[in-house]
């Protein structure tokens, strides 16, 4: 029987019905102006598993557009898979863009991996409104490289609000969080002195994790606390190390490495002594790597820390053999490539760390720095803490992570402290370890007192860094 309801008409309890009788449904929709089948759509409310589709599909093929926008809705609140190629097909080929923005609205609901093939085809349509729905629905899944890769494309899009919202949703949040870690280090890195080879140790240190790295390698084979098989392996084991540097640094921050020619002195008076110009023969490498070079500072000790080698030529004078005592070492200044100026770094910071990390009074203004050199009773070849002092000062902010990979007695760790950073350190000498131990009891430390340093064996530390301690 044909009969037909206006929109008032209708009650809750004939919807009710309807949606459990689809056959009745069918031929209820049959006989009824437009105007009531949107009505009724607009109402139908929750669809239970087990609701049968056939009514809202056969509204697919209605001549009005909203009917066919609201069956599209409601069959979206099926969350039926199967039915993503119908909304595929009406996404791509409804003449009405308002059905075809339902349709990806649909697609997009699934959050289905399945759907993503579909939403990044429907990147390409010519309306900037089905273009937004596929977007909102892809965002879910911008996690996956492909995914960000399709979406990033839009950047370059005509319409401005979809380069406004891709800008937003990947471009400024990146930038966002990335601000957030240029600032902040990993906690458990903060004051640590790593027992161990550096080599291992780095595998377990995040990508940029560390704001400062100032550093004095072993030289070669100078002095007797490392042994190399040749010139050639000592380089490639300081290329593979400050590989790892570079990869644990933030972007556009400091590496300074304190190196010098070396001299191996002669086995007898028939050789001759050999120099090896290693700040030279490291630059190449760390160039190559991602390193730009920044400055070349000298350090100037009032007197030659090595044995005299002027005695021959100051008594013959002859040409050829004269031999300058060194009393100098090179402090190579490095920053991470980038594309961004310095300012870009700075402004990271709040204006209070700003204002804090300020280096007031006088200071060096030329890079010849004299400084005295210090002696230690355990270790041959230290660092003065007013060189690691004007390093963290110059090249760091305060509450910053730096790291020394070659600590031997910890005077980085010292001058931190001294300067509210937190330090890093590895060393691989159980004699250096109990230096440091000493050493850093000594300051007093008035910064950090929630986070006093801690020693701990490669072991521990792989733990740590794991989560598991
Ligand atoms: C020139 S000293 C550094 C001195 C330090 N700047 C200071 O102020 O005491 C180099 C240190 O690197 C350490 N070392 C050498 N090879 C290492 C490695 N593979 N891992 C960790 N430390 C290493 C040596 O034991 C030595 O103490």
């Amino acid at each position: 029987m044909k009969r037909t309801y206006s929109e008032k008409k209708i009650s809750r309890e004939l919807i009710e019905r309807l949606k459990n009788e689809p056959k009745r449904f069918i031929l209820f929709l049959m006989n009824q102006s437009d105007k009531t089948i949107i009505y009724v759509l607009e109402k139908l409310g929750g669809l239970k598993n087990g609701f049968n589709k056939e009514p809202l599909l056969m509204l697919l093929s209605h001549t009005n557009e909203n009917v066919r926008m609201l069956a599209i809705k409601n069959l979206a609140k099926l969350e039926d898979i199967n039915l993503l190629p119908t909304f595929y097909e009406f996404a791509i080929s409804d003449d009405s863009s308002i059905v075809r923005r339902e349709a990806v609205s649909a697609i997009g609901r699934f959050r289905n991996e399945k759907m993503i093939p579909f939403l990044v085809n429907l990147l390409k349509d010519r309306d900037p409104k089905v273009v937004l729905q596929a977007i909102r629905g892809l965002l879910v899944f911008s996690y996956k490289l492909d995914v960000k890769n399709e979406l990033i494309k839009l950047l370059n899009h005509p319409n401005e609000l979809i380069q406004e919202i891709i800008n937003k949703e990947l471009i400024g949040e990146k930038q966002k969080s990335k601000i957030q870690q240029q600032v902040e280090a990993p906690d458990f890195l903060k004051n640590i002195v790593v027992y161990g080879d550096v080599q291992e140790v780095l595998r377990y240190v995040p990508n940029e994790s560390v704001h400062l790295t100032f550093t004095s390698p072993p030289y070669y084979n100078a002095r007797d606390y490392s042994i190399y098989q040749s010139y050639d392996e000592y380089l490639e084991f300081l290329e593979s190390v400050f590989k790892e540097v570079h990869r644990v640094t933030k972007e556009g921050r400091f590496f300074v490495l304190n190196t010098s020619p070396i001299i191996i002195p002669r086995l007898s008076r028939q050789h001759s002594s050999k120099r090896y110009p290693i700040p030279y023969d490291i630059h190449p490498f760390l160039i190559k790597m991602g390193w730009e070079f920044i400055d070349d500072i000298v350090w100037v000790k009032p007197e030659a820390s090595v044995k005299n080698r002027n005695a021959g030529f100051y008594q013959h004078r002859k040409p050829l053999a004269y031999k300058p005592n060194a009393v100098t070492e090179m402090l190579m200044v490095y920053r991470k490539k980038t594309d961004k100026l310095i300012d870009w770094n700075i402004k990271q910071y709040s204006w209070e760390i700003v204002k804090k990390s300020r280096v007031l009074g006088d200071y060096e203004t030329t890079n010849v720095w004299y400084i005295e050199p210090t002696f230690d009773k355990v270790h041959t070849a230290v660092f003065p803490l007013e060189l690691c002092n004007r390093v963290i000062k110059f090249y760091s902010f305060v509450g910053d992570l730096v790291f020394d990979p070659f600590a031997g007695s910890g005077t980085l760790g010292r001058a931190a402290i001294n300067l509210e950073r937190h330090f890093f350190l590895v060393e691989k000498e159980e004699k250096f370890i109990d230096r440091i131990r000493e050493e850093l009891g000594k300051v007093s430390r008035l910064f950090d007192q929630d986070e006093p340093t801690r020693f701990l064996e490669i072991n521990e530390f792989i733990k740590l860094s794991q989560g598991e301690i």
